[in-house]
């Protein structure tokens, strides 16, 4: 029984090391809202029932009736008017009403939280893809990647598709998880209560960096998210610096140009995350990284040292004024 002690410590660990911690049991939308009072639900009456039964158990062992009763002869009698009535009470009428109490809060929950939503204004599609997420925001044509901005306070309609494998969205926060399936399309929505970042993350494996395959929902004011929506919008710009525009250079020259896209400019590959306001992100590598220069290097050198398997190939042929060159660069992207 020493386990659950030495756990704790370990999740409290990890999550406050990870930075981030989704809690399913505090929940900042009226989806998660519905799905946490669903499971406290379902946690209060297995409590009550199981309390129940070990009361009764108990009841039965320290009680025994004396003298103790002539089984042989009950066994010919029957069993008592008591008996039956205990047993159609505890095993039938009982959890009958439990699971009727269940069934009906399940469906009105289910109903609430997977009605997709018409009155949604805005709409995203979020392709699950090995393993990083493409973000698309078809009415406004913006692409992004691994962070999802949504205006706080309204539903925002979430189409889900798959690139190559299944996924799972879960932003633990905000809702419950939904496959992401190729060649199907999933639908539902995210409504956040209140300003903030919200922590979601791929909850499907799907391959060796399926544990490195997060984002994050960034719920803003009308306002801010009308300001980030116009920047995002945005083509990136020339640069006149000579730095970036050598920068520029050896970006478009490289093979780096034929999986990313930078809008205005003849980068328009789509293997990759689309970097035209990468330096605007929080993160590198869907999560895995903070989006420094330090790490933007280390995961241009070498991706594979941080997320062995994954498809962006390592650079390690780049002189040091040259890659001084293309962080600059990047970096610019905001
Ligand atoms: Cu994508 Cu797990």
């Amino acid at each position: 029984m020493k386990r659950p002690h030495l756990l704790l410590p370990l999740i409290t660990l990890c999550l406050t090391g990870c930075g981030h911690s989704p809690n399913v049991f505090d929940p900042q939308g009226p989806a998660a809202r519905g799905i946490a009072q669903l499971g406290w639900l379902l946690v209060g009456l297995g409590s009550a029932v199981f309390l129940l039964v070990m009361g009764l158990l108990g009841y039965a062992l320290f009680h025994r009736r004396s003298p103790a009763p002539d089984l042989a002869t009950e066994h010919l009698r029957g069993p008592s008017a008591t008996t039956r009535r205990w047993v159609l009470l505890g095993g039938v009428v009982l959890p009958a009403l439990i699971l009727a109490i269940v069934l009906v809060f399940t469906i009105t929950v289910l109903r609430a939280i997977s009605a997709t939503t018409p009155n949604a204004e805005l709409t995203i599609e979020v392709n699950g893809r090995q393993w990083w997420w493409e973000v698309h925001y078809p009415t406004q044509q913006i692409t992004t990647a691994n962070e999802i901005h949504i205006p706080v306070g309204q539903p925002v309609r979430v189409v889900l598709k798959a690139g190559d494998v299944i996924h799972s969205f879960w932003v633990p926060d905000l809702h419950g998880k939904l496959d992401m399936i190729p060649g199907q399309t999933n639908e539902f929505w995210l409504q956040a209560d209140h300003p903030g970042e919200y922590w979601g993350e791929c909850a499907e494996f799907c391959g060796i960096q399926h544990a490195k395959m997060n984002f994050v929902v960034v719920a803003e004011r009308a306002e801010v998210f009308a300001g980030w929506l116009e920047r995002a919008r945005q083509p990136a710009l020339t640069p006149s610096d000579p730095l970036l525009q050598t920068g520029q250079r050896i970006f478009l020259n490289s093979p780096c140009a034929y999986c990313h896209a930078i809008q205005g400019t003849a980068a328009v590959g789509n293997l990759g995350p689309d970097l035209t306001h990468l330096a605007s992100r929080r993160t590198l590598a869907a999560g895995a990284l903070p989006n420094t220069r330090q790490q933007l290097a280390s995961w241009i050198v070498d991706p594979h040292q941080i997320k062995p398997g994954n498809l962006m190939p390592a650079s390690p042929h780049y002189t040091e004024p040259e890659l001084q060159a293309l962080l600059a660069y990047l970096l610019s992207l905001q």
